[in-house]
């Protein structure tokens, strides 16, 4: 089994990589050794009771849930996209927080015991801000080379950012830590909106698991969810009459999974952490000069149809 802490930003495209991750525990995959929430696409507190709700909701509230460190940021978090509480209003429909916020321990603190405790073993899933995990880092300098491997969704190369014209979100939001991450260690993979820009998870994909089990009360969030974040959510696009919303963070999923449906090239990915016009961007150097260093495998092609075909799958897995 792949041993797995999923640092996350819940609502919105993160719920769908967390239960794509829950439906890989069910088929015996994955151990999932704890679920990391940050601030992100909603407040500290907000991540963490949608994260507990959806983990509670479908039978999974055992697993332990970190609350994120609080930082100043570089941008707004995205709640006039995700609702106050990350998921639309859906949150009323879903069973009670789980886990206790208040006692709850930090997401940085759980990060450095658990690589401690299973080091080269644990693989880090970061989707969401880096702030937890360069935390983590500075609190224990070297302690993110104990991970087996760290897998960032993040990050815009030769697509326009989705914050400002050149910045991604998860990197915009907090760039000293996503650059503290990136020279922590030389292999992060980065599944950027290069790749992610063609996951579109549509309604039709939603039916298709619904009808697979319509009794089963997770097909009815998975629906209103998808509902709410194509036609609600403000940033979310349609593109050509596809009528659909971007599961940018699944890909770190695919990425372990579903390999065949990526393809990597090894960079060196630097972060601008300075520029007036350009704070946030993501930066490789593809002219013909000799590489002084590398620090990342970056996804270059994704076979979306594949991928988005086995999430499917797999979300009715999880249901069934
Ligand atoms: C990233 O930003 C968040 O809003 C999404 O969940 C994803 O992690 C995409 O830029
Ligand atoms: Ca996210």
């Amino acid at each position: 089994k792949t041993k797995i802490i999923l640092d996350t930003d819940p609502g919105g495209d993160d719920i769908f990589a967390l239960l794509w991750l829950l439906s890989l525990v069910k088929q015996g995959f994955v151990e999932l050794i704890a679920v990391t929430t940050a601030e992100g696409n909603v407040n500290a507190k907000t991540t963490f009771a949608c994260a507990s709700q959806v983990l509670n909701f479908t039978g999974f509230a055992q697993i332990e849930l970190g609350k994120g460190v609080v930082e100043p940021t570089d941008i707004e978090d995205a709640a006039y996209i995700h609702g106050a509480d990350g998921m639309g209003g859906l949150s009323e429909s879903l069973p009670d927080v789980k886990h206790d916020y208040r006692n709850a321990r930090y997401s940085d603190d759980i990060i450095i015991d658990k690589l401690n405790a299973y080091p080269g073993e644990i693989t880090l899933l970061a989707v969401a801000p880096l702030t937890n995990l360069a935390a983590a880092e500075i609190k224990s300098p070297g302690i993110l080379k104990k991970a087996k491997e760290i897998i960032v969704m993040g990050g815009a190369f030769a697509v326009p950012g989705n914050v400002t014209s050149l910045a991604e979100f998860n990197i915009a939001f907090n760039v000293d830590a996503a650059q503290l991450v990136f020279n922590s260690r030389n292999d992060t993979v980065v599944l950027s909106l290069d790749v992610t820009n063609e996951l579109i998870f549509t309604k039709e994909m939603a039916e298709e698991v619904y009808l697979s089990n319509s009794q089963n009360p997770v097909a009815k969030f998975i629906v209103q969810l998808c509902e709410f974040l194509t036609y609600t959510s403000l940033t979310y696009r349609q593109t050509e009459g596809i009528k659909g919303f971007l599961v940018h963070d699944a890909a770190t999923v695919a990425y372990l999974f579903y390999p065949e449906t990526l393809l990597l090239q090894r960079a060196q990915v630097d972060i601008e952490t300075a520029g007036k016009f350009t704070k946030g961007q993501t930066i490789i150097d593809n002219r013909h000069v000799a590489k002084a260093s590398v620090n990342a495998w970056v996804a270059l092609q994704v076979d979306a149809v594949n991928l988005l075909a086995s999430l499917v799958e797999d979300l009715k897995v999880l249901i069934s």
